[in-house]
């Protein structure tokens, strides 16, 4: 989820330029950051961890150039890992957005050939693999479109990527495979971004590349052609958007495109870590292999919806490992009495990375001396760095406060941590038919997401209510947590969340036509007992909404006041199609009330003090 922008040209001022268009895709959050210019055919680049804020760059203001904000995936949060990145004669400069799966073949193959690597980054493989293009055919005088054809055919993966070289000053190629990149169409220069937002300010023109195209880019001209080098015909949008709407990706709200966008969040989340035949494969493990496999007990913790995805993740890791696990809140955890079995594990979950609960439950953990493992989406942030080990979700980044696509990132993270942990220990089998399965979700998930309409309306009935109860069995219990938490946080309505069999040891009492159900079911061998439970409501005459999957759907026809189906998906996926409901219920629920739907109030996205 990186940034790239580039300038082709002569008559700006391209390094400030650059500096300005990478500033205006920092919304996304990003660690680290780079510009390169060609200056008198030498390479010139300036790198930085951190934020770009108000910085200033010392680059010379000459010609083309390109720079990058870095969302780290392969290599720490270090200048040395910053894009752009060099070959060893420093004559190309890459920059990269993606990952490369066959990185490590690549780079085995690149060192045995002579190529020094500095970073520990995959897209350092791409700009030697163009440097070895380039020495195998001096002679052939070929063009940098088919120099830079010749080294993407060698990747496997996902990616966007910007390439310039020392000796040619006034041009520059991209090629996508994966990764968004649009080319900016004005008189006398050029420029191309991964996000338009960063074009608007310059240009409403723009080409929008598809995957398998390479563009070649001068001042007065682009060039589309295939990877198969047919040349394509490039059609220019105009952007109708102004600067602030962009960002959202022409949403509203960043809630709702977050919530819309899990279908490639959830590919990303999984990209390159689910082999033929189902095995998991988690890089950021291995070094905790031996310890894990021979673990007995694994205490998650977290906050917030993160400790709800913890609550999913304990209930598969049961159900696939002989692991047991469980969940603690961390500011629960922080100040209570918790044992320890031996061969014990702590692991974190947050999207941040940075809450102050978690980070004092690291402190005491690792004061224990017990093994402790993250599971973070922010690369680089305290959590990711104080744990041993851990796995990083790669679901970009969420800026609306209430967490959606992190939360479905955390869930199928999870599970593939449970059908790690069950092929490490031998326990395999089930795991893999469950991994199989998983490739299906982005397709199952859109259809969730079309059919949002019907959401919309069950919400407009929602929000004169006075409390909604939501509930849930087994796996899908989290999901009744979720979705109280959601609708409060998001809409301010007053909820619970609870398990659907404690209905009767209380609940029920305070139930009626203004304080409606809202129940989990698809079929998951649960279908009867929930069946009983929409009777029983509906005998106190309390309105009951069910959330049900094509094949449970039969059972509750008769029973439900209203309902909602998601397709058929193996029951340990259901979870997973069930969030967005959650998500899009309160949403909807805040539009209609009017709340300040990104930021409710009182509330931070990442909560830094206790
Ligand atoms: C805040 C956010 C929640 C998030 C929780 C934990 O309350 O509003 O969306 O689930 O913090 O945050 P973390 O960054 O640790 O996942």
């Amino acid at each position: 989820m990186c940034g790239i922008f580039g300038y082709i040209g002569k008559d700006k001022k391209p390094a400030s330029l650059i500096l300005e268009g990478l500033k205006s895709l920092e919304y996304r959050g990003y660690d680290s950051w780079g510009i390169v210019v060609i200056s008198n055919g030498i390479l010139k680049r300036e790198r930085h961890v951190g934020k770009i804020g108000e910085a200033k760059t010392v680059l010379p203001q000459t010609t083309t150039g390109m720079g990058h904000t870095r969302w780290a995936t392969h290599g720490g949060v270090t200048v040395i890992n910053a894009h752009p990145h060099f070959d060893c004669s420093e004559k190309f400069a890459v920059i990269h957005n993606g990952i490369i799966e066959n990185e490590r073949a690549l780079r085995r193959a690149l060192i045995k050939k002579g190529h020094k690597f500095s970073s520990q980054t995959d897209t350092e493989t791409i700009v030697h693999l163009l440097e070895e293009v380039s020495k195998n055919n001096k002679k052939n005088n070929l063009s940098l479109v088919d120099q830079v054809r010749l080294a993407t055919s060698k990747l496997e993966g996902a990616f966007a990527i910007g390439v310039i070289d020392r000796d040619r000053p006034e041009e520059s190629v991209l090629a996508r495979f994966g990764g968004p990149l649009v080319v900016g169409i004005t008189d006398g220069y050029k420029l191309f971004a991964s996000d338009p937002t960063a074009l608007l300010p310059f240009t409403k023109n723009v080409i929008y590349l598809k995957d398998r195209e390479i563009a070649w880019i001068t001042p007065n001209k682009v060039e589309i052609r295939s990877f198969e080098n047919h040349l394509k015909r490039s059609k220019i949008h105009v952007l109708d958007w102004d600067v602030e709407e962009s960002k959202k990706g022409g949403y509203p709200h960043f809630m709702l495109k977050e919530i819309m966008e899990q279908p490639l969040s959830l590919t990303d989340t999984m990209r390159g870590r689910i082999r033929d035949g189902g095995l998991v494969k988690l890089g950021g493990l291995e070094s905790v292999k031996e310890q894990l496999r021979d673990i007995d007990f694994i205490r998650f913790i977290a906050c917030g919806t993160a400790s709800y995805a913890g609550l999913y993740g304990a209930s598969v890791i049961q159900e696939l490992t002989s692991v047991t696990a469980d969940v603690e809140i961390a500011s629960e955890f922080n100040y209570g009495s918790f044992n320890w079995p031996d061969r014990s594990a702590a692991w974190f979950i947050s999207q941040s990375g940075e809450t102050a609960d978690v980070l004092k439950a690291v402190d005491r953990v690792k004061r224990e001396k017990i093994l402790s493992l993250g599971l973070v989406n922010m690369v680089g942030s305290s959590t990711a760095q104080a744990t041993t080990a851990g796995v990083y979700l790669h679901a970009g980044p969420e800026i609306g406060v209430a967490s959606t696509k992190v939360f479905t990132s955390q869930m199928i993270s999870l599970l593939m941590i449970a059908c790690w942990l069950a092929q490490l220990r031998g326990e395999g089998e089930k795991s893999r038919q469950v991994a199989k399965q998983m490739a299906l979700l982005s397709k199952l998930l859109s259809a969730v997401l079309n059919s949002r309409q019907v959401l919309k309306e069950i919400a407009r009935e929602l929000v004169s209510k006075s409390q909604i109860f939501f509930l849930g069995r087994g796996r899908n219990y989290p999901l009744a947590l979720e979705g109280a938490l959601k609708l409060r946080e998001v809409a301010y309505i007053d909820t619970v969340g609870m398990p659907t069999g404690e209905l009767k040891h209380g609940a029920i009492a305070a139930m009626d036509k203004d304080r409606p159900a809202i129940i989990f079911a698809p079929s998951d061998g649960m279908e009867m007992k929930n069946r009983s439970s929409v009777q029983e409501l509906k005998a106190r005459d309390i309105p009951v909404y069910v959330m049900t999957d094509k094949s449970g759907r039969k059972k509750f026809t008769d029973v439900a006041d209203r309902m909602f189906v998601i397709p058929d998906v193996h029951p340990i996926l259901q979870p997973i199609l069930l969030a967005p409901i959650v998500q899009i219920l309160a949403y909807e629920a805040g539009v209609l009330l009017d709340r300040s739907i990104d930021k409710p109030r009182n509330l931070a996205k990442s909560v830094t003090v206790e």
